[in-house]
């Protein structure tokens, strides 16, 4: 039973933060993000989470604030760009309710990502990065709606996902 969550998923740098608080806001929801439910069960960020453990390690702690979000229901959630990209990860999180996919060119996402800063998956070589994109792009794709966001600001990106929401009929909107 779909528990009326928008779920948004997409690669580093794609706004699924800042389209999520916004469309959160303008749907009157909660917001949470998974990185910071991470971040706040674990008391380190990100970038000390990676360098201290490991990359393993993080997608462990991943799987589990996955399993916390089954207790939620008709919040906006914002994953981070790795969360879907393992076996029955996507499955999972449509189950949470109507995933929303953020697609962007690969240049664009990577301008955006690395002007933000503090995500150890850029600190790779370019091709090993674009083969992680590609890697991921199958499970993305799974999502119940995909947004191009190429050319668009965040108010227009939040505008198309409240209409493809209103044709899913998933939203309170
Ligand atoms: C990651 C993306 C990050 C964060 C972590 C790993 C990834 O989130 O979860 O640095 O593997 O793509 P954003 O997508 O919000 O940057």
């Amino acid at each position: 039973m779909p528990r009326d969550n928008v779920v948004i998923v997409g690669f580093m740098g794609a706004g699924k933060s800042v389209c999520g608080r916004l469309l959160a806001r303008r749907l009157g929801r909660c917001f949470v993000e998974t990185d910071d439910m991470i971040v706040s069960r674990d008391g380190r960020s990100i970038p000390e989470i990676f360098r201290q453990d490991g990359e393993d390690s993080f997608r462990r702690l991943e799987g589990e604030v996955l399993e916390e979000l089954a207790l939620k229901s008709g919040d906006v959630i914002a994953t981070g760009g790795g969360t879907p990209c393992r076996d029955g990860r996507m499955e999972a999180l449509r189950e949470l309710g109507t995933v929303v996919w953020l697609r962007g060119a690969l240049p664009d996402l990577l301008a955006r990502a690395r002007r933000l800063g503090g995500r150890p998956m850029l600190e790779r070589a370019p091709e090993e990065i674009e083969a992680l994109y590609r890697a991921r792009e199958p499970y993305y794709a799974r999502a119940h709606v995909t947004i191009d966001t190429a050319g668009l600001g965040v108010d227009q990106v939040v505008g198309r996902i409240v209409a493809a929401l209103r044709q899913t009929h998933a939203a309170r909107v």
